[in-house]
């Protein structure tokens, strides 16, 4: 057994130890690695600094502010009121309806809550690629033929109808809790015909086609509104969800006295609320420009074979379906500089062969693997067909990776620490979930700690990061349930008014 033992070309300055060893069971590569030095130089756009952050962090403001406004049209950060404006007490309960549809796989879930408990019986179906792409109506027919399969599966076709959250987690301009025009798709997704049309009248017009089933909508929500909502069923002092995901959003809860755009809003009951839920759709950031100063030609290469061109360039810098494929240009230049591969690009130019999920991978190699042999990152490039890898190669790409998810959790940072000072409250929690950060190695960790240095005020009561389960099915329920209580409470309240008044 042959083996290759050599040192990386890495320093501990970005978190990865100098003292690597690479034990392989191949032969020695002929090629002759390019020194660190021409890597580093190269992808020094990936390093933010704090200076950097910072400024993002006052731009990201300031384009929220326009969101906010009543004038301003045409703005990056949307902004988009959720009319969800109380969180739940702890007192909800009954039986609910809730559909999940942001990503490949839509769900359907009966959910029971009880107090504190929550049951919850669901199916995921697969949203294939044609009818993601396909017309509106046959992905609402999608939709609906899932949900006909759950209900009567569950035996809740005959049963009288259940109030149902509708989690959708793309932009959408709501002017009620249960009516929301899509802004525009992201993620992927293009069916036609949906892009400025009512999601709800579209799902309604879908039960109605096939007639056997009803629905009773009782809540349009965001994924980031459901994970805000379940984060606060358990933590009274959340005020933000975040999704970091296939996509990344934000929503918090706004002061109704800060946004101009709801100037005079009155409630169904005549009520002017406090505050409400703001779904940020902080993905946009940037689409107006506001952050080519940080931007590489590696961005612009992803954004340009993207499904949506210009669109959603915060997002394209993070999240899950983009960060992996961010990494994977940033190699192919590096081979093509022959800094890479022994100047062999023809594997890694394939778009989209290096998916977010090797990031990961790569990255709890460098996290795990004490002798840094590199398996798990040797193992990738081989198998997506490289084939000079030198033991140094497997130690620059690993490091290119550790930049983009870097990077992409700093960013992220950036967005969470402006909210936090925004909010400017004793104590903040924040909901987090989506697949990268739950599952990328480092990327809570990086969040965190970067969210602590960018924030003003002592830290230790300021806020803190809380994973929040299943915020698309168990605070879909949450906000029917929140809807269904207020909408009874206030009843009873004009009930009670009115005799006392005859
Ligand atoms: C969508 C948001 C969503 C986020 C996370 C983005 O692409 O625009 O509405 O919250 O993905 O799923």
């Amino acid at each position: 057994m042959s083996s290759i033992v050599c040192h990386p070309l890495i320093d501990t300055q970005n978190g990865i130890a100098t003292d690597a060893r690479i034990k392989k069971q191949r032969p020695p590569p002929l090629v002759v690695s390019r020194p660190r030095d021409l890597i580093q130089e190269s992808c020094e756009r990936l390093v933010l600094s704090d200076q950097q952050l910072r400024r993002i962090m006052t731009l990201m403001e300031k384009s929220m502010e326009q969101g906010l406004s009543a004038s301003k049209k045409n703005v990056a950060v949307k902004m988009l009121p959720t009319y969800v404006d109380a969180v739940p007490n702890g007192t909800e309960k009954g039986d609910f309806l809730a559909l999940d549809l942001g990503g490949t796989n839509f769900r359907v879930l009966h959910i029971k809550l009880e107090g504190k408990e929550t049951k919850m019986t669901g199916k995921i179906f697969r949203v294939p690629e044609s009818i993601m792409r396909g017309t509106g109506e046959a992905l609402f027919d999608h939709i609906a033929d899932c949900m006909a399969k759950f209900m009567e599966e569950n035996n809740l076709k005959d049963a009288p109808k259940l109030p149902l959250g509708f989690t959708f987690s793309f932009p959408c301009e709501q002017d009620g809790l249960t009516k929301g025009k899509l802004v525009t798709w992201t993620k992927g997704f293009k069916a036609s015909g949906v892009e400025g049309a009512d999601v709800v009248t579209m799902l309604r017009d879908a039960c109605h086609r096939r007639k056997d089933i009803d629905i009773d909508v009782v809540a349009l929500l965001n994924d980031t509104v459901g994970t805000l909502m379940a984060c606060a069923f358990q933590e009274n002092t959340c005020q933000i969800g975040v999704i970091v995901g296939t996509g990344t959003n934000a929503c918090y809860m706004e002061r109704l006295d800060r946004i101009p755009k709801l100037a005079g809003y009155v409630d169904e009951h005549g009520v002017t609320p406090e505050e409400m839920i703001i779904n940020t759709e902080w993905g946009a950031f940037g689409d107006d420009g506001t952050m080519d100063f940080l931007r590489t030609k590696w961005d612009d290469a992803v954004d340009r074979e993207s499904i949506n061109p210009g669109q959603h360039l915060y997002e394209k810098m993070i999240s899950g379906m983009y960060m992996g494929e961010c990494a994977r240009v940033v190699l192919e230049d590096l081979a093509k500089q022959g800094l890479l591969f022994g100047g062999h690009s023809d594997a890694i130019s394939i778009p989209h062969c290096f998916p977010t999920k090797f990031v990961s991978e790569i990255d709890s190699d460098l996290l795990e693997d004490d002798d840094r042999t590199f398996q798990k990152t040797y193992q990738i490039l081989e198998d997506i067909g490289v084939e000079m890898i030198t033991a140094n190669d497997c130690a620059n790409v690993a490091y290119v990776c550790s930049l983009i998810s870097t990077r992409a959790a700093h960013l992220t940072a950036a967005g969470i620490a402006m909210l936090l000072n925004r909010i400017n409250k004793k104590q903040v929690t924040v909901g987090v979930d989506g697949s990268v950060y739950r599952f990328h190695p480092t990327y809570p960790t990086l969040l965190d700690a970067k969210i602590a240095e960018l924030i003003v005020g002592d830290i230790e009561v300021r806020y803190k990061l809380m994973l929040s389960e299943d915020g698309s099915g168990r605070g879909a329920a949450l906000v029917a349930a929140v809807a269904t209580r207020l909408k009874e409470e206030k009843l009873a309240a004009l009930s009670s008014s009115s005799s006392s008044s005859n």
